[in-house]
């Protein structure tokens, strides 16, 4: 989702005539979009703050978007007293305000609903995966979260507006859409006339842009996985094998604390129906170690649950007690060491059983899609419909959709050949 905020800001200042700089020094205006999910992100932020103002140009605007931006409000201004702007993830769109008014200070971090969508230029060009947000914000109060105050309340955009959207990238470039959503697999939109459109309506419809080869989502609540949604795995071949579908915990309890009312057979049960829709699905999974009086055998059940179901890409964090959470304020906090030293147990089997998913993937043959050099240049990086990184030779009109063979495999990524 920040990366998508990323480029739509992007875009808006392309618009009012500004060209891009990797080079602070030289920037007029400089933002940083900024995550706030775990305190390590939010103190990256001020620090990061600190060094610009020293490397800026006097005159040069700075401020911050996103969900730091919502979290620290006005106070920003009292830690950063030369900071410009201060944008939630909702408000971004009111940035040109500053560059209209540059003595001014812009605060603003209401939770203005999808205004921001409707403000926003076009992209003119797509690039080859366009992200398309579809829903904002969440219901679903997990008790360690922030986003549902930093983002709001669960908002589905008219389903027209999303088709619009689509059909614009696959016009100018893109190949993959990724739909984006806190809970993108709550989509849910009633239009004018009464009719209801779900996520996997709007899988169907662009299945049919003939431009699109890949679709795929990201990321979804379990209990919101319908059988309509499950069933597309099976009938729409340009849908990707491949689900982040986060189980957090393998702990029933600890889910319960959570407020993540899911039990684990029915868990493991959305992934039994999803292999008979689509026998080679793969799922990778978010992991949070250490929440509020997890004992050690609620973590052993985490490891369980982590090798039943053989996660091919996970993400695995330390709890981190979080502004306005429920869960922060909860008795039995568990010490730094002993989530240090669960994360670590955790990653080492997650990194295992992506490194036997990556050597299964020897000698096949997949469709890929380019997504650009790597830093060497000597390389290029295509995507498995796995989501796997591989690797292959540069060569001269590398097409955005081959057909690689795995040729070897490591940890983190595959090496291929073109065919
Ligand atoms: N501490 C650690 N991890 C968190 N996440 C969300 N909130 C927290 C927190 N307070 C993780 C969840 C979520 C991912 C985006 O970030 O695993 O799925
Ligand atoms: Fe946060 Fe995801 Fe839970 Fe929503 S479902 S509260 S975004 S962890």
């Amino acid at each position: 989702m920040n990366v998508y905020d990323g480029w739509r800001i992007a875009a808006m200042l392309e618009h009012h005539g500004f060209v891009r700089t990797d080079a602070i020094p030289d920037a007029d205006i400089i933002i940083l979009n900024t995550c706030a999910v775990r305190a390590k992100a939010t103190d990256k932020v001020f620090s990061a703050l600190g060094r610009i103002r020293r490397a800026k140009k006097p005159s040069a605007l700075f401020g911050i978007v996103g969900c730091v931006a919502r979290e620290a409000g006005a106070t920003a201004f009292r830690r950063i007293p030369d900071l410009n702007f201060v944008l939630g993830p909702q408000s971004y769109h009111k940035l040109p305000q500053i560059i209209e008014n540059p003595d001014a200070r812009l605060l603003n971090i209401d939770l203005g609903g999808l205004e921001k969508f409707d403000q926003l230029p076009q992209m003119e060009k797509s690039p080859l995966v366009a992200y398309i947000p579809i829903q904002e914000g969440c219901n679903h109060c997990c008790t360690y979260c922030i986003v549902p105050y930093t983002r709001g309340r669960e908002l589905s955009r008219p389903f027209d507006d999303c088709l619009r959207e689509t059909l614009h990238a696959a016009k100018t470039g893109a190949i993959e859409i990724c739909f984006l959503g806190q809970n993108v697999n709550g989509y849910k939109y009633t239009d004018e006339n009464g009719k209801t459109y779900r996520l996997s309506d709007l899988i169907r419809e662009t299945a049919k842009i003939p431009e699109i080869m890949r679709i795929r989502f990201t990321s979804s609540y379990p209990t919101e996985m319908t059988d309509d949604l499950i069933s597309m795995f099976a009938t729409e071949p340009k849908l990707l094998p491949f689900l982040n579908m986060p189980i957090q915990s393998g702990s029933q309890s600890i889910l319960t604390k959570m407020n993540r009312p899911y039990s684990l057979e029915l868990y493991t049960d959305i992934i039994r129906k999803l292999k008979i829709a689509r026998p080679d699905i793969q799922i990778s999974s978010d992991f949070i170690v250490g929440f509020p009086g997890e004992s050690d055998d609620d973590f052993e059940q985490t490891m369980k649950i982590a090798q039943q179901i053989k996660y091919i890409n996970s993400y695995s964090f330390k709890y981190s007690p979080r502004p306005h959470t429920a869960a922060a304020i909860m008795p039995d906090q568990i010490p730094e060491n002993i989530k240090a030293e669960r994360l670590a147990k955790l990653d080492n089997l997650l990194n295992e059983i992506q490194r036997e998913f990556n050597n299964s993937c020897i000698d096949k043959t997949f469709q890929c899609l380019l997504e650009g050099p790597d830093k060497t240049g000597r390389h290029l990086i295509y995507r498995t419909p796995f989501m796997q990184q591989c690797i292959v030779d540069t060569c001269n009109n590398a097409p955005a959709l081959a057909r690689v063979k795995i040729t070897a495999a490591n940890k983190a990524s595959l090496r291929g050949k073109l065919e």
